[in-house]
């Protein structure tokens, strides 16, 4: 599978929101990550329903989604008809896992579910013939700008096996703490959509970046 690159908007200058979003695409990033956060589900609030309807109609990459907020069955259907590419959901967030993807899957958008560091593959393995992504936190949600956790490593590698033991063809995500040091590890260990935020965002030159994540 080729590896995406999905650009963190959470690393943004939000002076400047549009142009900054231009700038990762035009250096080839593949999607916009899209960081929702609660408050409540993890401790900072970030931004939402009203950001991303300003964003979507001339968005240059399609949307991924990242909802770290409870209850996440009540908010999918905005975000889908705001123009969401993949809505990923976290699996301790929601009451009833399997009536998310059902749901996400009438609203006609790509399905993630996504474990934080200490949620072990088998939460959500029962739910991987129903995804198109699975996202592997490699660090502990609510903040970009983190230290990569190698131990989430082995999750992914799980994950990956599981995947071609079952003949199926989900996706991995991994997010936090993506840059040129571990971008090799978690591709190695089977990762295929890479999100960078601070490592991106920040760069001198993104268009060689993004070609180094990518690998
Ligand atoms: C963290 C967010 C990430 C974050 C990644 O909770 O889900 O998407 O923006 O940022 P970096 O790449 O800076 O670790
Ligand atoms: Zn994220």
């Amino acid at each position: 599978m080729d590896t995406l690159v999905s650009a963190s908007m959470l690393a943004a200058d939000f002076r400047q929101l549009s142009t900054e979003l231009s700038r990762v695409a035009e250096a080839g990033a593949d999607w916009l990550h899209f960081d929702v956060m609660d408050g409540v589900f993890v401790k900072s609030i970030s931004f939402g329903e009203p950001v991303l309807k300003s964003i979507y109609a001339d968005c240059p990459m399609p949307i991924d989604v990242h909802l770290m907020i409870v209850d996440p069955i009540r908010y999918v259907e905005n975000y889908a008809k705001m123009g969401a590419y993949n809505i990923t959901f976290h699996a301790e967030a929601a009451e009833d896992i399997g009536a998310v993807i059902d749901k996400l899957r009438q609203l006609g958008v790509k399905v993630g579910i996504s474990v934080k560091p200490a949620t072990p593959i088998s939460a959500v393995e029962p739910y991987f013939d129903r995804i198109d992504m699975l996202l592997v936190m490699t660090v502990e949600p609510g903040f970009g700008g983190q230290v990569f956790l190698p131990e989430t490593l082995d999750k992914v590698r799980q994950a990956a096996a599981i995947r071609a033991e079952r003949g199926l063809s989900f996706r991995i995500e991994v997010d936090g703490g993506i840059n040129g040091e571990t971008a090799p590890l978690v591709r190695d260990a089977g990762a295929d959509v890479l999100v960078s935020g601070t490592y991106l965002f920040k760069a001198a030159d993104p268009q060689a970046t993004v070609k180094e994540l990518r690998g």
